[in-house]
Parts: structure tokens; sequence; C-alpha cells
């Protein structure tokens, strides 16, 4: 049985890489490069022969800050390099898309073709001892039933004797991911307990954080509830601002004043959830206990009808516009991101389209989007009404006054309170914010 490292000792056999990494994405490839810089010999593993080709150039094809420089050290060090198949490691950690696929009514499934596709392709290379730690996101079960069960039917091994299987769940920050990698606490789940501290001991060697031993159906739920836990909060944000357009009362103040209570957080309401983890996730919680998660799948309803009830909202100020044309500012899931997987902003676009409302789109961010986006100027001029989909800086900063002669019509949704709508208005804006009633705008 080959003995877990306790540091970053080098691999005591030539053929055998201390840790190979089965999917050079967002999440592996900093994995790996993160070990590898800390003298681990690492294999990095892509399907994508382009991944292998510019990997071992020492260059990216993600964009994240420090990354390159990581990357770079760890290929000229002859710590990292990357091939299309896996070969014989001491520690083998999957970090392989799961995507999700829509059933009914909304409502989503994983897919987790990619999880067997690797557990397949490391199979042959396995040796007695090894560790397998699964670090995709995977609905609770994940890790026991298709990896733990499948290793131990195929090899006929039983698991936590002959073999090691864990989940580690990801937590990190798109932009801060080399910082998050080693800073964020981990939650290291087990298929046995002595799994769990053969897992334990790899993260010791690299992570600076605290490491949270458990099961690894216990770690599989706790990072899916993380983002559960937000959707949840922001669907009652939402709620709540729905109910202040109803009440005529100014959703932010509510906020405010609730926060001054040493227990209470509420969320903020905005023109939804987007990006690829907050919208998802929850089902993955739905999907493996459908009649115990009322609450989430209310919630994730809830914050997927936002766009339907905002464009109504609008369509019934702009009631008395003939044809009114439409500025969309952002299509980023979020603000000061260029990432617009999921975003609100698209169904947004979807509800005008099907109204036939024209809208020019600007994003001072996105670089790569499957409508034309337009320049600042080009998206204003001529336009009835600005609606702000994505709390970009750069939109704080705006000068009302210098668009009013550009604009047909002078009418302001600003779906994330994120602007100064008293200026706005004084500039001679209609303004609406999100449960934000015109008179207190
Ligand atoms: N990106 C994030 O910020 C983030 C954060 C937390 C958790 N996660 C989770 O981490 C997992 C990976 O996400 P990501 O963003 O790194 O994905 P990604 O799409 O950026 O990268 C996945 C890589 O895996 C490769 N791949 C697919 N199947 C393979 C196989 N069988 N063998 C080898 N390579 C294969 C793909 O070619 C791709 O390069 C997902 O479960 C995701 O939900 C991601």
């Amino acid at each position: 049985m080959t003995e877990p490292l306790s540091d970053a000792e080098p691999s005591t056999t030539d053929d055998t890489f201390d840790l190979c990494v089965v999917g050079l994405g967002y999440i592996g490839l900093p994995t790996a490069s993160m070990f590898a810089t800390q003298g681990y010999d690492v294999l990095g593993v892509d399907v994508d022969e382009h991944v292998v080709q510019t990997v071992n150039d020492g260059e990216i094809h993600i964009d994240e800050p420090g990354l390159r420089t990581m990357v770079q050290a760890a290929v000229n060090s002859d710590q990292l390099q990357a091939r299309s198949t896996p070969a014989p490691a001491d520690t083998f950690v999957i970090a392989v898309p799961t995507p999700s696929e829509e059933r009914e009514q909304g409502r989503l499934e994983s897919d987790l073709s990619y999880i067997e596709q690797a557990v397949e392709t490391i199979l042959p290379e396995l040796e007695r001892g090894n560790l397998v730690i699964l670090e995709s996101t995977s609905p609770p079960g994940t890790t026991l039933e298709r990896v733990a069960d499948h290793i131990e039917e195929d090899r006929d091994w039983t698991v936590g004797e002959d073999i090691h299987v864990a989940h580690c769940p990801e937590r990190v920050l798109p932009g801060r991911i080399l910082r998050e990698l080693t800073q964020n606490d981990r939650v290291i789940g087990g298929v046995t307990e002595s799994c769990a501290e053969r897992a334990v001991d790899l993260y010791r060697g690299v992570v600076d954080g605290e490491l949270h031993q458990t099961t690894a159906t216990t770690a599989e739920l706790v990072k899916l509830m993380e983002n559960t836990y937000r959707d949840v909060n922001i669907a009652l944000a939402n709620e709540l601002a729905n109910i202040c357009d109803h009440l005529g009362v100014d959703v932010t103040r509510v906020i405010e004043l609730a926060n001054c209570h040493p227990r209470v957080e509420l969320h903020h309401p905005g023109p939804g959830v987007g990006g690829h983890c907050l919208p998802i996730d929850p089902w993955f919680v739905v999907e493996s206990a459908p009649e115990q998660s009322n609450l989430i799948q209310q919630a994730r309803r809830l914050n997927q009808a936002v766009p339907r009830y905002l464009v109504g909202e609008l369509e019934s100020v702009l009631d008395s516009v003939t044809s009114p044309t439409i500025a969309l500012f952002g299509v980023a899931y979020k603000g000061n991101v260029d990432d617009a997987r999921e975003s609100p902003a698209r169904y947004v676009l979807e509800l005008f389209d099907e109204r036939n409302i024209e809208t020019d789109v600007y994003d001072p961010h996105v670089r790569q989007f499957d409508r034309e986006l337009t320049g600042f100027e080009e998206a204003v001029s001529g336009a009835d009404a600005i609606v702000v989909t994505a709390a970009h800086d750069e939109f704080k900063y705006l000068d009302p006054a210098g668009l009013t002669d550009l604009m047909r019509n002078h009418y302001l949704f600003d779906f994330c309170n994120h602007l100064d709508l008293q200026k706005w208005q004084q500039a001679g804006f209609t303004c609406r914010g999100r449960g934000v009633p015109e008179a207190d705008a």
C-alpha cells in the first residue's frame, strides 16, 4: 500500500505521479498547479487536446489572475505536465463538469456522465493504496454510488482498506481562485473515516485554511447548501420587493432597518439569480430529496419568475409609449464580471423578444454573448428607457444629464437598485427601482 504523502515529497517511482488531476478547467488547472508548485509531481489530464497542448506550453486557456505565472512555473520546473489519458499516481483528483439538464417545468437534474467517464479512465491505472478524490459539485450520494461503489465492483476491492475515496468540494470564487484555494476552509468527506483521514493528510500539505473532516455525503450536501442558502435568501428578498411594490414601501429602507437587528441579515433583491452555481446547485439537493425540499423548490421558482414580473412592471409603466426601444445595461450574471452564464438579463431579453420590444444591449465587461453587443452611445441613442440588469461600477458613475438629448423618452428601470435614482430623477428621468416606488426613487 502506498503511504500518503505527508508533505511535498517527490514521487518514489519514475512512472508514478504523486497526483493525477482529471479535468483541467477553472478548478482542475489551478489545483494541479497549486500542488505542482508545492513540489508534487503532477499529471494533469484533459480530454480536450487544445487544453493539453496549451498547458504543456506553459500557457492557460482560461482567464484567472495569477494562473499563467503559476502554470509556467509548474511546467518549467517539470512538476506539471498534461496528457489526454491518466497514468498511475498515488492520488487521483476528479474535477470534471457536472452540468444540468432541464426536466419538467424549469426543474434541473444533474448530468453525472462526465464523472462516470472520468472514473472509467482512471480505473485501469488504480493500484491498492491509492486515494481518489471527487472535487466536482455533485448531488448527495455521488461519491459513494458513482465513484466508490464503481471502483469496488470493478476491482473487487474494499473502500477504506484497499482504496480510499473522498469528496472535497470547491468553494472558490472566480477572480480569486488562487488565493481562495489555499486560504479557504475545506470540508473533506470520506466514504469511510480512514478515507477522510487520507484526504485530510493530502490537503494539509497545501491548504492554510481549516480542514473539516466528515462523511462524503455530508460534504456533498454542505457544498450544495452553501449556494442554496443564498438562493433561498435572495428569493425572500425578491418576495419582499414584490410586497413593497404592492404596499408602496421602499424595500431598500425596509432591509436597511431590519438589518439593524443583531440577528437579521436580509439579502438584497434583484433581477433574478444567475451564474453557473446558484441557479443550479439547489436542484441537485431537490433531485436527492424531492419530497423534503419544498421551500428550496419554491425559492428557485420564485427567483426564476422575477424577470417575468419585472418585464410586466416595465410594460405597465411604458404603456403610453408606442413601440418602445430599450437600452439594456449589463448581461453579466452579476456586477463587474464578464460571465453571462444563466444571467437574469438573458431571460429579460427573451421576454422583450417575445413582445417584439426592440433592444440594444450594452455591457462593458462581457466579451462573449450569443447576441450582438453594442457600444454605449449606440445603445442609448433614440432609446425610450434604460434597463439595468447587472450592477457594473461603470453604470453608477453615468451622468444622466448627458443622456437626455440622446434619448427619445427618459425612463430608467434599475432592476439592481444600483444607481442613485434621485440624481436621475433630477435630470428628468422617470425612475423605478426593484421594490422602490417612484415617489421614493
Ligand atoms: N468554476 C467554478 O468557479 C467552480 C466553483 C466551485 C465548484 N465548481 C465545480 O467544479 C467542477 C469543475 O468545474 P470547472 O469550472 O473547472 O469546469 P470546466 O468546464 O472549466 O473544466 C472541466 C474540464 O474537464 C475536462 N473534462 C471533461 N470530461 C473529462 C474527462 N472524462 N477526462 C478528462 N477531462 C475531462 C473538460 O475538457 C474541461 O477542460 C464542476 O462540478 C463545478 O460545478 C466550479
